[in-house]
């Protein structure tokens, strides 16, 4: 509906079942669904999962500015800080690992990856589990290397 918000259609199911479940406990906070999965039970968040996993998925468009560097960024990593690249986890064409519970990222708004990066690397989001992956690997992006991941992840497919 809106950049800021995340396409869910195609998403992994076990994923968002998770995320249904840590927002839902607040493990993961988003204001804007405060109290909406209250009165859902693990049923409701695992039939709603499996919907949105059947549906099929939209891309959008990179700027041709910043491909370039979130290219080199995702598939590359940053070898030199020991930043594994994206595509380990996310697959080279950014569909993820729905068995692993790895989401999908092809396609996504930059908006919203640019803000689940910032968010992971300052603290904002910390539902990415003991091993802190993700906010280990976002500690190592800057402001530049998020705004490129993110526009090449949008159009990515
Ligand atoms: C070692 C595996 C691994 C690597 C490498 C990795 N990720 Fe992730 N990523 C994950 C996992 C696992 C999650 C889900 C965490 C959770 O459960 O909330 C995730 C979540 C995300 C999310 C949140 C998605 C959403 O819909 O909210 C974004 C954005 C993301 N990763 C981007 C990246 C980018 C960009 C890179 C490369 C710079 C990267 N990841 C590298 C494992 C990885």
């Amino acid at each position: 509906m809106a950049p800021n918000f995340p396409k869910l259609a195609g998403q992994g199911e076990k994923y968002l079942d998770k995320q249904l479940h840590d927002i839902k406990s607040g493990k993961r906070q988003v204001l804007e669904m405060t109290g909406l999965l209250t009165n859902l039970s693990d049923q409701d968040l695992a039939d709603i999962a499996a919907y949105f996993a059947s549906q099929k998925g939209s891309v959008g468009a990179a700027d041709p500015k910043v491909v370039a560097r979130g290219e080199e960024l995702f598939r590359g990593g940053k070898l030199d800080q020991g930043m594994p690249a994206c595509t380990g986890c996310h697959s080279p064409n950014g569909a993820g690992n729905a068995a692993a519970g790895f989401p999908h990222l092809g396609g996504q708004h930059a908006q919203y990856v640019a803000k689940q990066l910032t968010d992971f690397r300052e603290g904002n989001r910390t539902n990415d589990g003991d091993t802190l992956v993700m906010r280990s690997i976002a500690a190592k992006l800057s402001n530049k290397d998020i705004e490129a991941v993110s526009s090449y992840i949008q159009g990515l497919h």
